[in-house]
């Protein structure tokens, strides 16, 4: 039987995300669950705060056992946690704070000393590390339980039915393929809004902002995804087209080489109005939003800007990605690929306006998956639980892949370092995508001030 270890089985992330995903699992996977935490000191009031979460009659609370322990306290958390773990597989989960993974880490070595790690398995939360050199360490400490390929990055962004369509999109439309290059694409947006502020993330955002917290890991698998090559190989006995997915992570992690950052003038940082209150620091810098052209130098791509947004208290939560093509008109055709709220695809083409010239206008060929699926996609973390426990890495970014956009991250902090940019402060709720496309920076009426 498999087991699935929770580290951090109380928090938001877990009820929230992981536990209606695991609920819709168990109706088809075998496993029992350990979930861990400190809040609750019995299963009974365990079961109750989770009930909420769970959707009616599912299998899942049978196979729940939720156990109390201090991860700063391993003396106490090992011999609670050892008679639980049975033979077979067994998949931890870090869902919990950054801060304790080593802790954990150390907690688990010592709980499977005597296992055979072809049996052990492990996912983890985002940030993986705070810097390349933190990244490192924290790989070899994991590394010394766990082989290589069974560990897993989570990216849940890479779990959204609209990022995986991008493989398909490529792989088998060919003209689709063919046109995504520099010789008729003029720029690609891609954008991650979000309507919220930091909220309870207050010391973590301010030790982290938005380029640590969104560039490095969302924004980077995102344009790798969309940027790399796809041969369209998905014949029909999708031999070759498997084949080539399971490189696919290495492929991406090649492209990353490929990428230039822009000069430090193009690069737009801004943060919103409240943020200083919020965090308590009335002196603070720490940016909750960019915007900047990045370059892949390739054949593909060369002197294509791919420009990268994100920020927070924006007018709408919003994530997709636009790509512009070379036009003689305007507005230019474009195709916009929506992650979220809805997952859609629209094609802008010009047709005739009605009447007795030949006057055009631009119209919307659309793809909404609501409206063509019955059945839909599933939550971004049941694609992810399921690869974790089938053991397919197609959607996980490698070790390599992390250590690289670290490098590319880490390229960026020191440019904005050596050449400090003024931040915009700006108004919250207002920004739209259309507003800060047109401007390709935060449109000044939108800036209280810039400091
Ligand atoms: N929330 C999201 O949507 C989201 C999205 C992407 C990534 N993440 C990542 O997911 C991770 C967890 O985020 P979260 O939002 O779920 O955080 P959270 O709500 O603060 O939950 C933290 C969890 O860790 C547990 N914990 C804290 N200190 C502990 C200790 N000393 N010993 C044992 N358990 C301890 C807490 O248990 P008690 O409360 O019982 O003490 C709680 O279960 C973070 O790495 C975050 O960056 C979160």
């Amino acid at each position: 039987m498999r087991t699935l270890v929770f580290f951090g089985a109380t928090g938001n992330l877990f009820t929230r995300r992981i536990l209606p995903a695991l609920a819709n699992l168990s109706r088809e996977e075998e496993f029992t669950v350990i979930a861990l935490g400190r809040r609750f000191n019995d299963v009974a009031s365990y079961r109750s705060f989770v009930l909420p979460f769970l959707p009616d009659s599912s299998p899942l609370l049978e196979r729940l056992v939720y156990l109390q322990g201090d991860i700063l306290n391993p003396k106490e958390l090992i011999p609670k946690l050892s008679p639980l773990l049975q033979e077979g597989p067994i998949y931890f989960y870090l869902a919990t704070l950054p801060s304790l993974y080593r802790l954990a880490l150390s907690a688990i070595k010592e709980l499977v000393a005597l296992r055979n790690p072809e049996e052990l398995f492990i996912a983890l939360e985002k940030p993986f590390g705070k810097d390349r050199r933190d990244f490192l360490s924290l790989k070899e400490d994991l590394r010394s339980v766990f082989p290589e390929d069974h560990i897993f990055y989570v990216d849940h962004y890479l779990g959204k039915g609209t990022v995986q369509n991008l493989i398909i999109l490529k792989a088998e439309n060919l003209f689709l393929e063919r046109l995504l290059s520099r010789e008729f694409v003029s720029e690609v947006r891609i954008a991650i809004f979000e309507e919220e502020g930091v909220g309870e993330r207050a010391a973590f955002y301010e030790e982290t902002g938005a380029i640590r917290d969104i560039f490095q890991n969302h924004l980077l698998q995102i344009l790798t995804l969309f940027a790399v090559d796809i041969p369209p190989l998905c014949d029909e006995d999708r031999r070759e087209c498997n084949r080539f997915l399971m490189q696919l992570a290495e492929e991406r992690t090649k492209l990353l080489t490929f990428l230039r950052l822009p000069e430090s003038n193009l690069i737009e940082l801004g943060q919103y109005a409240g943020y200083r209150d919020e965090v308590g620091n009335t002196e603070s810098r720490r940016e909750t939003f960019f915007c900047f052209p990045v370059f892949l130098d390739t054949e593909r791509w060369k002197g294509v800007p791919f420009y990268l947004a994100s920020g927070k208290k924006l007018q709408a939560k919003r994530s997709f990605i636009e790509v512009l093509f070379h036009s003689a008109v305007s507005p230019p055709n474009r195709i916009s690929i929506e992650i979220q709220p809805e997952e859609r695809i629209d094609l802008m083409l010009f047709v005739r306006k009605p009447g007795r010239n030949l006057d055009s206008l631009p119209v919307r060929l659309n793809f909404a998956a609501s409206g063509t699926f019955q059945a839909k996609s599933p939550e971004a973390y049941e694609k992810i639980l399921y690869d974790f426990l089938h053991n397919d890495r197609t959607l996980f970014p490698s070790s390599s892949f992390v250590e690289e956009s670290w490098k590319a991250t880490e390229k960026l902090l020191h440019l904005l370092e050596a050449n400090p940019p003024k931040l915009c402060r700006y108004r919250e709720g207002v920004l739209t995508p259309e507003a800060l496309f047109t401007a390709k920076r935060i449109p000044d009426e939108m800036c209280l001030e810039r400091f």
